[in-house]
C-alpha cells in the first residue's frame, strides 16, 4: 500500500539479502521509522516486543529469522532448536508456527550446506504469497460488502458502515491486510465506505495503526472507544463487522485480539453480520475447542496501567493512568465461538465457520 504516494511494505529484504527491514510499529502513527533485523536475536526481539505484529507478518518475519539462524549452524539439531525458540516469541498466532514448520520441513530434506540459502528463498516466497493471499481475500470479501450495500441502500451520502477491531491491515501482513483488503478494494472501486475503528485497548492498534492506514489510503473512518461498538449497533449505525484472526480452530472458533468476542456478541444481538478474514495459514486443524486449547498470551500489566502518546513537546511519552502499583491483568486475545461468526473470508472463498466446510476448503487444491 502507499504512504504519501510511495509504495511501502512493513517487511522487506535488504539489497544484500543478509537482513530484513521492518517498520517499527511501536512508533506509529507519530513516527515512521524502520529497523534493520540482521540476526535471529533481533528478529525474536522484534516479534516479542511487537516492533512487528499481526499474525501473517510475524510468520513471514520469523521465517527470515530462521534463515538467519541457520547461517552459522544448519545441523538438524540447530534447525529444530532455533525454530522452537522463535515460535516461543509469541504463542497465540498460529502463523508463526505455520511459517517456521514450513521452513523446517523444506530444509530438513536438504544437505546442511544448502539450508540457510534455501530457508531465505522460502521466507521470501512466504512473504510474496501473503500479498497474493490477502489480495484474494479482498476479492472474495468485496461481493459480501456490495451485497449488504445494495440491501442497505448505500449510495452518495449513505456509505456502508463497517466496524473493525485491532489492526488487521497491511501493517499486520506483508500487504493489503486481511480484514482491510475488501475495504481497500471496495474503496478503490468507488463503493462509498465508512469504517468505525475500535481503539483496541490496551495497545491501541486501532487508534495508532488502523486509523493511520485508512487515513493514508483516504478511506473515511472514525475512531471510537472500544465500548462504543454495541451502542452504535443498537442504533443501526454498523452494517457489518470485519475482523482478522490469529488462530481459527477446526470447528471455526476464532481467536483474535482481546475484545473481539464482545463485538461478536453485540453483533449477534443486533443482527449485524460478523465476518472474519482468514488466510488459511491461520487455520489450525489440530485444535477443535478454541477456549480450551489455544494458548492466550498474557502481556505485561504495564500495557494496561500506562498509555503511550505524543506530548505537546513532540516527544512520544508514556503516562500512568492508574494508581501506582495497581495490579493489572492483560490477556492479549480472546476466542469468539463459531456460532457468532457469520462467515470466514479466505483466499479460497467464503465459508461458514463449521468443521465440515473447513475440512472441505482445505481439501481443495489452492
Ligand atoms: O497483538 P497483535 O497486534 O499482533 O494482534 C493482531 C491481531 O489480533 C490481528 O487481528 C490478527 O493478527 C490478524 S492480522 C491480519
Amino acid at each position: 500500500m502507499k504512504v504519501q504516494g510511495q509504495a511501502l511494505r512493513p517487511l522487506r529484504e535488504t539489497a544484500s539479502r543478509d537482513a530484513v527491514v521492518v517498520i517499527d510499529q511501536r512508533l506509529l502513527p507519530h513516527r515512521l521509522a524502520f529497523e534493520t533485523l540482521a540476526t535471529p536475536e533481533a528478529v525474536h526481539h522484534a516479534i516479542r516486543e511487537m516492533v512487528v505484529r499481526g499474525a501473517p507478518l510475524i510468520g513471514a518475519t520469523a521465517a527470515y529469522g530462521l534463515a538467519l539462524a541457520l547461517k552459522p549452524d544448519a545441523s538438524d539439531c540447530a534447525v529444530e532448536e532455533q525454530a522452537e525458540w522463535l515460535k516461543a516469541a509469541r504463542p497465540t498466532a498460529v502463523n508463526l508456527a505455520w511459517a517456521l514448520d514450513r521452513v523446517v520441513r523444506h530444509v530438513r530434506a536438504l544437505p546442511a550446506g544448502e539450508r540457510a540459502e534455501a530457508a531465505w528463498v522460502l521466507a521470501a516466497a512466504i512473504a510474496e504469497e501473503d500479498v497474493e493471499v490477502n489480495r484474494r481475500i479482498g476479492e472474495h470479501g468485496l461481493p459480501l460488502l456490495r451485497d449488504i450495500a445494495a440491501r442497505k441502500g448505500v449510495g452518495p451520502g449513505r456509505p456502508l458502515h463497517v466496524l473493525t477491531h485491532c489492526n488487521a491491515g497491511w501493517l499486520a501482513t506483508v500487504d493489503w491486510g486481511t480484514a482491510t483488503s475488501p475495504i481497500y478494494q471496495g474503496h478503490e472501486a468507488g463503493l462509498p465506505l465508512h469504517v468505525w475503528v475500535d481503539e483496541t485497548r490496551p495497545r491501541n492498534q486501532g487508534a495508532s495503526l488502523t486509523a493511520w492506514e485508512l487515513g493514508q489510503a483516504g478511506v473515511p473512518h472514525t475512531l471510537i472507544a472500544d465500548n462504543a461498538g454495541g451502542h452504535l449497533m443498537q442504533h443501526g449505525q454498523v452494517d457489518l463487522v470485519i475482523v482478522g484472526c490469529d488462530r481459527v480452530t477446526a470447528r471455526g472458533d476464532v481467536c483474535n485480539k482481546i475484545g473481539t468476542y464482545l463485538k461478536a456478541l453485540a453483533a449477534h444481538d443486533n443482527g449485524v453480520p460478523f465476518f472474519v478474514a482468514m488466510p488459511t495459514s491461520t487455520l489450525d486443524l489440530s485444535v477443535a475447542d478454541g477456549l480450551a486449547e489455544i494458548p492466550i498470551e498474557e502481556r505485561r500489566g504495564r500495557e494496561v496501567t500506562h498509555l503511550a502518546g505524543l506530548a505537546a513537546s513532540g516527544e512520544v511519552i508514556e503516562v500512568a493512568i492508574a494508581p501506582a502499583g495497581t495490579p493489572a491483568a492483560n490477556p492479549a486475545f480472546d476466542v469468539t465461538p463459531a456460532r457468532l461468526v457469520t462467515a470466514l473470508i479466505t483466499e479460497r472463498g467464503v465459508v461458514p465457520a463449521e468443521e465440515r466446510a473447513l475440512h472441505a476448503l482445505m481439501a481443495q487444491t489452492p
